[in-house]
């Protein structure tokens, strides 16, 4: 039906321009909180939205997703009223999802079956055909969002794990479409990937899309390995044969709105915060930490390790700082929930054993911060400490390295984050490895400019 009316329109005898891309992921790059009944909208936090944004801002896009609302928590009316701010000043059309929704689909199968198991953690996961089954509707729920938008000459880019069924669906009801997909987490090793009981499902979910990118070219390897194993379909250089269609694999690492970042320094509100910072810091020396809470970001593993510099390095004592921006995530997936007490209590436990009446050595953060504050620290900081466990890309790497125009900034990088494949030049380290890492904070500080 839905294809009927697609094919109606194309043939109608009009010359379409090249059509908008519609791109759609679980999450807006905007999200939607809600105040005493007034919506408030604000950047989502995250590689995927901060990467995105800049794109969407510029072209004929119209974005997909959730708002980051609970349905059943707003009356029609508002929602109405959400749905028309999205559409008209943000080019977004929001997908509701209920509590339900939320707890079976987000919380369920993306983070606690996807998520821990793509990021290597896969005694985390529980595996239960409930949380499937949300999966399933809740894919659907969005494709049926994506046809009433589809026209003639569009192209749909559906985006990371939490709609890997989507591009079957769409291929499935507008053939002609060109669908691409792009995963911004790791695609694990077949070894870990057949753990999952809907690994077939998911494979021919993803193998709707024309076009499949990752982040680096052993995600990319992952997967063709476990396309192969698993449904069959051979591959040769990195396309797919699945039965008449030809499926092109390929590495695209994301990257930054460059302009963005560099520039940032120049605008007179980020030099305000560079000003007002660097006096309150009074002549301390750097660390910056930013990361989403979450268990693959090594925040633990980053903390211990400045404990040990701090430790080892007395001489460094009242002259160097970190600043640890933990963005809130995910807050009631168990594991967020205890990571966050620990983190708590060792940073209590380093400042209490460490800090005096004039130095506290790690400024604490539980909170987003906005484009220019977070801007002027990446101008000031000495050392971003970027130690995750597993992370597809990390942009916060490059967004440093684009914002820290006084070009003394070095960045420590763990060997299992996408984005040191590119960044050779960063001290790159292996994120349980304490000690190298408090090693790499003394090389840092002292390497010569
Ligand atoms: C990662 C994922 C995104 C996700 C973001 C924030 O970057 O790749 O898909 O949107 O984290 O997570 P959240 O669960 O808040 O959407």
């Amino acid at each position: 039906m839905i294809s009927e009316r697609f094919t109606a329109k194309r043939c109608s005898g009009y010359n379409y321009p090249m059509g908008k891309i519609i791109l759609v992921s679980n999450r807006l790059a905007t999200s939607v909180k809600v105040r005493e009944g007034e919506p408030t909208f604000s950047p989502s936090v995250g590689g995927l939205a901060t990467g995105l944004s800049s794109l969407h801002a510029q072209e004929d896009s119209l974005w997909v997703g959730w708002s980051g609302v609970a349905e059943d928590d707003i009356t029609p009316e508002l929602s109405r009223r959400i749905a028309a701010s999205l559409r008209s000043e943000h080019k977004s059309v929001s997908v509701p999802l209920t509590h339900a929704d939320l707890d079976q689909f987000y919380y369920g199968f993306c983070n606690n079956i996807i998520w821990p198991l793509f990021h290597y953690f896969p005694t985390y996961v529980e595996y239960d055909n409930t949380l499937w089954e949300s999966y399933v509707a809740v894919n659907k729920r969005f494709f049926e969002q994506v046809a009433e938008l589809i026209e003639p000459e569009d192209y749909v880019w559906i985006h990371d794990y939490q709609l890997m069924l989507l591009p079957d669906l769409v291929k499935d009801a507008f053939p002609d479409v060109k669908i691409g997909f792009f995963l911004h987490i790791p695609f694990p090793s077949y070894e870990l990937f057949r753990l999952l009981p809907w690994r077939h499902e998911i494979l021919t979910g993803l193998l709707g899309a024309d076009l499949i990118g990752f982040h680096t070219y052993d995600y990319a390897r992952h997967f063709l390995s476990s396309v192969r194993r698993i449904t069959g379909f051979e591959h040769n250089m990195a396309k797919i044969m699945r039965e008449h269609r030809l499926i092109k694999v390929d590495v695209f690492p994301m990257g930054i709105d460059y302009e963005k970042y560099s520039t940032a320094p120049d605008r007179p509100e980020v030099q305000d915060g560079i000003k007002r910072m660097r006096s309150e810091l009074e002549g301390q020396r750097l660390i910056l930490s930013v990361d989403r809470l979450d268990y693959s970001k090594g925040i633990l593993q980053r903390l211990r390790a400045f404990q040990r510099f701090l430790e080892t390095q007395r001489d460094y004592h009242e002259k160097v700082s970190m600043v640890m921006i933990v963005a809130p995530s995910r807050t009631e997936v168990p594991q967020y929930i205890e990571l966050k007490r620990v983190i708590d209590e060792l940073v209590g436990e380093i400042n209490g054993t460490y800090g005096t009446i004039s130095w506290t050595p790690i400024v604490y953060f539980y909170r987003a911060f906005p484009f220019e504050e977070l801007t002027a620290l990446y101008y000031l900081a000495e050392i971003l400490l970027v130690t995750p466990i597993r992370d597809g890309m990390n942009l916060i790497a490059k967004e440093y390295i684009a914002a820290n125009t006084q070009k003394r900034g070095v960045v420590i990088l763990s060997e299992t984050a996408g984005a040191a494949r590119e960044l050779g030049e960063a001290l790159i380290v292996n994120s349980s490895n304490i000690d190298e890492i408090a090693d790499s904070i003394l090389i840092a500080l002292e390497l010569p400019l």
